[in-house]
C-alpha cells in the first residue's frame, strides 16, 4: 500500500472558487448529485461546465500502466469511468489491453468514447458485479467519496475483492484547516472526505491493501 500520485501530469484544473461557492444551494446540490447532463455538459456551477475528450488521461495512462507493470491481455476495471476517457486511452497506450469502466451516470455512459462502447457498465461501487479477482489492477479516480462513509467502506471492500490489492483509489481529501475550508467552498457531490490520516483509518478498517492518493484543492 503506497501514497503515490498518479495524476501528476494532468493540467491543473481551472477552478474560481469564489464563484463556485456563490452559486451553490441546495438546488444545485441536488441537481449535481444526479450525475446527469447538467454535471456533465452544463453549466460550471453544477460540475465540469462541459466535459470533452482531449487526450489529457494518455499521460495518466502510461504512468499507470507503467507503476503497475500492465501487459496486453491484462484486464482492468475504473470504477467511476464517466465517459470512458481513461478506458480508451489505456487501450490506445497498451493495445491488447481489456480496459472496462463501471460507472452510475447513465448520461456518461451514453456519451461515452466510441472505443469505449460496449466496454462500460451501469453501476455502483460499492457493488460491483463482477466475480472476485475479475481484474489485474482496479482503479477508482475521483469518485468513491461521493458515497457516504459506510457505503465508502463497501466499495473500498469491493475494490479489493476484485484487484486482490493492486489497485489505486484517488480521494477528496486536505492537509490543512486552511485546504478543507476552501475544499467545503467548492465541493458538490463528495459526501464523505476527510484528512489523508482519517482516509488511511477507513483503508485499514476496509482491508483495502491498493496504493492511493488525494486531490487537495490549494
Ligand atoms: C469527479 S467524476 C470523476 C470521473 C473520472 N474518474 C475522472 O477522474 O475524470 C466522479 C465520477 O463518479 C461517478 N460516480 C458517482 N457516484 C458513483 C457511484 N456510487 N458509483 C460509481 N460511480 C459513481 C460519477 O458519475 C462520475 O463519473
Amino acid at each position: 500500500m503506497a501514497e503515490i500520485d498518479l495524476l501528476g501530469s494532468l493540467p491543473r484544473a481551472k477552478r474560481n472558487i469564489q464563484k463556485r461557492s456563490e452559486g451553490k444551494s441546495a438546488a444545485v446540490i441536488a441537481e449535481a448529485r444526479k450525475f446527469g447532463e447538467m454535471y456533465w455538459d452544463g453549466p460550471r456551477e453544477y460540475g465540469y461546465g462541459g466535459y470533452r475528450y482531449d487526450g489529457r488521461w494518455r499521460s495518466v495512462a502510461r504512468d499507470l500502466i507503467s507503476h503497475f507493470g500492465l501487459k496486453p491481455g491484462m484486464r482492468v476495471l475504473d470504477v467511476g469511468c464517466g465517459k470512458g476517457f481513461l478506458v480508451k486511452d489505456l487501450m490506445l497506450e497498451c493495445p491488447g489491453l481489456e480496459a472496462f469502466g463501471l460507472d452510475i451516470s447513465l448520461y456518461a455512459l451514453t456519451h461515452c468514447e466510441r472505443e469505449a462502447v460496449g466496454r462500460l457498465h451501469l453501476g455502483s461501487a460499492e457493488k460491483l458485479p463482477f466475480p472476485d479477482r475479475t481484474f489485474d489492477c482496479v482503479l477508482s479516480i475521483n469518485t468513491i467519496h461521493n458515497l457516504p462513509r459506510p457505503k465508502v467502506l463497501e466499495a473500498l471492500r469491493e475494490i479489493q475483492r476484485l484487484s486482490g490489492g493492486r489497485a489505486f483509489v484517488q480521494v477528496d481529501s486536505y492537509r490543512t484547516p486552511e485546504q478543507k475550508e476552501i475544499f467545503e467552498s467548492w465541493v458538490l457531490t463528495a459526501e464523505f472526505h476527510d484528512y489523508p490520516d482519517g482516509w488511511l483509518a477507513l483503508f485499514r478498517d476496509a482491508g483495502y491493501t491498493g496504493d492511493y492518493y488525494w486531490t487537495i484543492i490549494d
